[in-house]
């Protein structure tokens, strides 16, 4: 199982999630840096043996902190006040805590929003949570189903990400042939094309979707692209590699990429992850850079049918 020893990660900050809510109460939301982890553990820890305190108002997502996942932090004049935690392996809001003396100020209000944001631009299709209290979630949009609470989140985008089945290898070999065929071969000779597309099959998806976790971004039943990350094959502790990420050619261009990294990422992150490599199409480059990437050389890149391409060798820190 590639999610063994899973553990809490603390995100850089990121513009994406800095959420100025100063109009509640002065109150910033963001990842959490590694500064905060003493803070927002200790806050944590002291919200779950209070919880049953008749004092602590049931407003609060009860929280399950072992379960891990990507921190985001409330902070008010620098001091951690708030942790939300949503785990991207479970698309699931893992807890949500505030402190005592802070409550009914917004701060969860503020920590839920960055929970939704969060899983919003990774594609998750909806953001669950198991757990009582269900009164304070269900007045903000959340769902009761059979065992848990569900906040869906794939109207109005249309598209989402979810893990691949076997059952999409025929679509997922489609896309990638389409993606190779259009989208890289203005940047590659013919004869590489041909040999990079040769020997694709449905089967040899089912096989690869054994070794690592794959994703597909689905639209209207159809697969629109596809992802695949798992541990790299450098000898580097810590580092991870997308093995894979194509779009269909009508897909491109539309933000569902970004998404499907920054889902790969959150993945890699919370699996303990310290960095991410990937041997970049040269087409592909521009948009790794973009993505936070940083360029370690000009390289070849040998395809799952055995050919060399010509690549670009990039990492990113975790
Ligand atoms: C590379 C690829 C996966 C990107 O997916 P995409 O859906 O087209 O990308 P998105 O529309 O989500 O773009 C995400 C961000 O990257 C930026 N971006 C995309 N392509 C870019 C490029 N060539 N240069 C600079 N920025 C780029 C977008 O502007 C967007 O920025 P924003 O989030 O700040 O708005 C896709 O184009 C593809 O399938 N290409 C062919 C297959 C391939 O080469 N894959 C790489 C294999 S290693």
């Amino acid at each position: 199982m590639w999610y063994a020893g899973r553990s809490c990660i603390f995100q850089q900050p990121s513009r994406l999630y800095d959420l100025d809510v100063q109009a509640l109460a002065d109150i910033v939301v963001r990842p959490a840096s590694p500064s905060d982890r003493d803070a927002a553990t200790a806050l944590t820890r002291a919200h779950t043996t209070s919880m049953r305190d008749s004092a602590a108002p049931r407003d609060t997502h009860a929280p399950d902190f072992s379960l891990g996942g990507t921190f985001l932090v409330a902070l008010l004049e620098n001091a951690v006040i708030g942790v939300s935690v949503v785990n991207t392996h479970r698309t699931e809001l893992a807890g949500l805590v505030v402190a005592p003396h802070l409550r009914r100020r917004g701060v969860a209000t503020a920590l839920l929003a960055a929970a939704r944001a969060f899983a919003d631009s990774r594609g998750f299709a909806e953001l669950s949570a198991p757990l009582e209290p269900t009164g304070w979630l269900e007045r903000r949009g959340w769902v009761r189903t059979a065992d848990r609470l569900a906040l869906h989140l794939s109207a109005p985008r249309g598209w989402h990400i979810r893990p691949a089945h076997v059952s999409d290898c025929p679509a997922i070999c489609e896309v990638h042939l389409q993606s190779i065929r259009e989208l890289c071969a203005p940047h590659y000779t013919p004869d590489q094309v041909q040999a990079w597309c040769d020997g694709k099959n449905p089967a040899m998806y089912e096989m690869l979707l054994q070794k690592s976790p794959w994703f597909v971004a689905e639209e209207s039943g159809r697969v629109l692209g596809f992802g695949d990350v798992g541990p790299a094959r450098s000898e580097l502790p810590g580092e991870w590699e997308v093995h894979g990420l194509y779009f269909s050619p009508a897909a491109a261009g539309r933000g569902i990429g970004g998404a499907m990294m920054r889902r790969l990422e959150s993945l890699a992150r919370e699996a303990g992850a310290t960095s991410l490599f990937v041997r970049g199409t040269v087409n592909a480059a521009p948009f790794y850079s973009h993505m936070g990437f940083a360029e370690l050389g000009r390289d070849t890149h040998r395809t799952r049918s055995g050919v060399e391409l010509p690549s670009v060798a990039m990492r990113k820190t975790l």
